[in-house]
């Protein structure tokens, strides 16, 4: 027994060392889909299980944002960072207007840190969409090829694979580029069988460029290159921990959201009472109140985080802090305690957390609080 425990940690290492090798050995596809009505995620099923067709290759189905449709609101939600992650995308968008789904569109102008990294660069991509009549279906394939040939991704296309064995009685959104699906077309369920068909084939042979694709493009570097992206990162980079959410103590709500505006009021509330209280000068002196100040800032954070769902890469700009502190009459430096909160903001969001502002003292803040801070956020 003694012997086995001192051969645990090598047993524990080689397992460790294998799982980790099983996993670099599994090539992951990631099929990024846009859908309002379902039909884009119909197809991305299929393309799904044509990838999965070969066992060393696992796909993983995410959209660009929570579809409209509460059928589709569970499908996981993908960020940009982790897109250089994946040693291929297979990319699913209905037709709009002969070109890409707004839904899709938005998401791909958010990567043009991507782009100027190289990210996906030499990474296989795919693309497949919904139709309605199918008006304009090879020209909206073409400018999602666009897109994505400024990232400068080996663009994978269909070809006429698998139109022997197609349903020729009926139309079918066979495409060159891409399966398509013609969902107005009423007479047969749609995606129709035949289209099912060619999606599961454009998965397969995905899967098969992928596989031979992979280690060809430098994932390592992009996965350094996007750390530096993502605020989370940011974050544990600098230390910084969020405090668990504080309580609403009144009939208001942590955060109320109009549009794409986050509005956040905040006093130095931890771990359920207030830090450093009183009026400056009096109860409390600078650093306590600069410390009270960082407490209410991170306590806004925390309840952004909550607002965006978890992401805040979903942050788009710090657009105004106010800041009031509880002074006496004749205090003039409410511009440096402010500081604290402002330069915490910057330095989590970067350019993104310069903000408006608005400082000034007041005679008595709510539940003896030094200090008080309003915020609003643009978010996507
Ligand atoms: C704004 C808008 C524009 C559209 N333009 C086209 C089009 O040009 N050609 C076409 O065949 N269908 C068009 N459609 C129909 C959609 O492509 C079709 O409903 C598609 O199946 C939706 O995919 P989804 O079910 O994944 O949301 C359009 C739909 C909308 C809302």
């Amino acid at each position: 027994m003694k012997k086995l425990y001192l051969f645990l940690p090598a047993i524990l290492l080689t397992f460790t060392l294998n799982t980790t090798m099983a996993q670099e050995k599994i090539t992951k596809i990631l099929v990024l889909i846009y859908s309002d009505n379902g039909g884009t995620y119909e197809l991305a099923k299929e393309v799904a299980k044509g990838i999965e067709s070969d066992q060393n290759v696992r796909a993983v189905i995410k959209q660009t944002k929570v579809s409209v449709n509460p059928k589709l609101k569970d499908i996981p939600v993908a960020t940009v960072e982790e897109l250089p992650t994946y040693d291929g995308i297979a990319f699913g968008s209905p037709v709009y207007f002969g070109n890409i789904s707004t839904g899709m569109s938005e998401f791909l102008s958010k990567t043009t840190d991507l782009w100027t990294n190289h990210a996906l660069e030499g990474m296989p991509a795919t693309v497949f969409m919904s139709a309605g009549s199918g008006a304009g279906n090879e020209l909206a394939l073409q400018s999602f090829w666009n897109s994505l040939a400024v990232h400068g991704m080996v663009l994978v296309s269909n070809g006429i694979r698998g139109y022997e064995n197609i349903d020729k009685t009926i139309p079918q959104g066979n495409s060159v580029l891409g399966t398509t699906s013609l969902v107005s077309l009423k007479n047969i369920a749609r995606p129709s069988e035949s289209e099912r068909y060619l999606a599961e084939l454009q998965g397969k042979n995905f899967a098969k460029v992928a596989l031979a694709l992979k280690g060809t493009f430098s994932k390592a570097v992009t996965a350094k290159e996007t750390k530096q992206l993502s605020i989370n990162n940011v974050l544990k980079e600098k230390n910084i921990v969020l405090p668990t959410l504080p309580k609403s103590v009144g009939n208001y709500e942590l955060f109320s959201r109009s549009g794409n505006l986050v509005f956040i009021n905040q006093v130095s509330l931890k771990d359920g009472t207030i830090l450093n209280p009183g009026k400056l000068g009096i109860d409390v002196n600078e650093a306590q109140v600069q410390e009270a100040t960082k407490q209410t800032m991170l306590n806004i954070i925390a309840i952004l985080k909550e607002a965006v769902g978890g992401d805040l890469d979903k942050v788009k700009k710090c657009v105004q802090l106010v800041g009031m502190f509880n002074t006496t009459a004749d205090y003039t430096k409410h511009a440096d305690l402010m500081n604290i909160a402002s330069n915490l903001t910057v330095e989590i969001f970067g350019e993104k957390g310069k903000h408006a502002r608005n400082t000034g003292g007041a005679y008595s803040l709510p539940v003896g609080s030094s200090v008080s801070i309003s915020a609003i956020f643009e978010v996507e």
